[in-house]
């Protein structure tokens, strides 16, 4: 069974600061540094960590090499992201003391994920395995009816959230991943309960996620839920901590682990995630998940 993460690939430009950077205001930075990212990377990185067999699908540009590189070295298969002459996505992050981060991402390369790309790459799927993608690539929408039509498992983490994003076909998943902000904007609630109905309505032949940071998580599948406290951790940088979470969760749903084993599995390496600075550098192995 292979995972085929449809996914963005960005050189995060980190910039750690006292507070994050107010409206109207200029701030110095006291330390820039430059690492491999996109939730889409972070994600194959987590996976393959987990134990995963990973096929990414992507874009670089003419900047790229360092990112298929990162891939490489956690064993992804990289043989189906293409290369073109432009220049790479990449993101503007800024972390601050207290471990709270805002980004802002470019997406360059990542819009041209092609629909041939997205077909090539299906091609090569077999019953069984998994598509997994987020929303930093071009052509998500069609890639959720393609692997329906293939009859593939189909996990979706739709971040950064978008409007297109708000009408994408949730119902084709068996895995929908959200955080607060996202399930906010795709409910319109506010209230847990009430948002987490409306999720399991948008995906309802499929297992719902939501994440809650310091607050833990939550899954759903069939009304029943879940519910998995986040361990106490000092917060170095929270960049990637989603994405650990979403790779090492669909890690054990994929090798059919039960629900409650998934959260705390995920929740164990994404507290491990966040007491390290950087995207994919801080995404532990699964010998490496107890955070203490
Ligand atoms: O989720 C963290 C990621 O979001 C960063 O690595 C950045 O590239 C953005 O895509």
């Amino acid at each position: 069974m292979r995972i085929f993460n449809f996914g963005s690939l960005n050189i995060d430009h980190v910039y750690r600061v006292s507070e994050l950077v107010p409206p109207g205001a200029t701030i110095t930075a006291q330390e820039y540094r430059q690492f491999c990212g996109g939730k889409g990377l972070n994600q194959s990185i987590a996976l393959a960590r987990a134990g995963a067999s990973v096929v990414h699908v992507g874009v670089i540009g003419h900047d790229g090499e360092l990112l298929l590189q990162a891939l490489r070295d956690d064993g992804v298969d990289t043989g189906m992201v293409r290369r073109i002459d432009s220049a790479s996505g990449h993101a503007v992050i800024q972390v601050s003391d207290s471990g709270d981060n805002a980004i802002i991402v470019h997406p360059g390369a990542n819009q041209m994920l092609s629909e041939a790309q997205i077909d090539a790459a299906l091609q090569q799927a077999n019953t069984g395995d998994w598509v997994l993608c987020q929303n930093e690539t071009s052509g998500v929408e069609y890639l959720l009816h393609k692997a329906s039509a293939a009859g593939l498992h189909i996990a979706c983490n739709p971040a950064p959230m978008t409007p297109a994003a708000c009408g994408y076909p949730y119902r084709l998943l068996n895995l929908l991943l959200v955080n607060q902000t996202e399930a906010e904007t795709l409910t319109g609630c506010i209230e847990h309960e009430v948002m987490l109905d409306g999720l399991q309505q948008l995906c309802p032949n499929g297992i719902v996620v939501l994440t809650l940071g310091a607050r833990g998580a939550l899954a759903c599948r069939h009304g029943q839920w879940l519910q998995q406290p986040a361990q106490q951790v000092k917060v170095i940088d929270s960049t990637a901590a989603g994405d650990t979470f979403c790779g090492y969760f669909l890690h054990e749903l994929s090798q059919n682990e039960p629900l409650q084993q998934c959260l705390q599995q995920a929740s164990e390496a994404a507290a491990v995630c966040v007491q390290q600075a950087g995207a994919a550098v801080s995404i532990p192995r699964m010998s490496n998940t107890k955070s203490s």
